[in-house]
């Protein structure tokens, strides 16, 4: 039988802590089929529909948004962990499955009225998303789209962006 997305992904048990299930993209990133599958799938909700800009979420949502962008023809605008960006940027603070954090983006990335993607690789707890998506909205410019690879659904996460009026659009569960 042809080979899913979810296929790709492994899941190493105890990472970063004891308890996670971590779910591993790198290896569905190294594969050539894999990683075409998945960069894809990630957009096909979204054909015909304006993108000005995508915007993906550290460290993942990186490799993931720049692809996304290329395919799309747009921009990509980084969402960095507190104290990597180098010019002026504005910042929110979240709290992980397994931390805390704060995100920040660069003021001058997104105009207002700008029709934003968000990708990341997993949607767990959505506070990182969700800190992105605050992010983008003060900026004054709209989140379309909310794309993932996996969600974590006994995590809550698309239940609290789908709260937000968010679209969320995962390629497995
Ligand atoms: C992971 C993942 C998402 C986030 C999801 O990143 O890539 O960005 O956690 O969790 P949440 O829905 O509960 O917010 P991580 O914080 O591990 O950072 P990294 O990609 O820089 O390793
Ligand atoms: N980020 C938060 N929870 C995660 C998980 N279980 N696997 C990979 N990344 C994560």
């Amino acid at each position: 039988m042809a080979k899913t997305v979810k296929d790709y992904i492994r899941t190493i048990v105890d990472f970063p802590h004891e308890g996670i299930l971590f779910r591993d993209v790198t290896t569905l990133f190294a594969d050539p089929r894999g990683f075409r599958m998945c960069v894809d799938q990630l957009l096909s909700p979204y054909a015909g529909q304006p993108i000005d800009k995508v915007a993906g979420l550290e460290a993942r949502g990186f490799i993931l948004g720049g692809a996304v962008a290329h395919q799309l023809s747009t921009g990509f605008i980084p969402i960095r962990k507190k104290g990597k960006l180098p010019g002026a940027v504005i910042s929110e603070s979240y709290t992980l499955e397994y931390g805390e954090a704060t995100v920040e983006v660069h003021d001058d990335a997104i105009q207002p009225g700008e029709k934003v993607l968000l990708v990341d690789d997993l949607l767990a707890t959505g506070g990182t998303a969700e800190a992105g998506i605050k992010l983008i909205e003060r900026l004054g410019a709209e989140v379309i789209g909310c794309a993932f690879v996996v969600d974590l659904p006994d995590l809550g996460g698309r239940k609290r962006l789908e709260g937000m009026g968010m679209d969320v659009h995962a390629l497995c569960a």
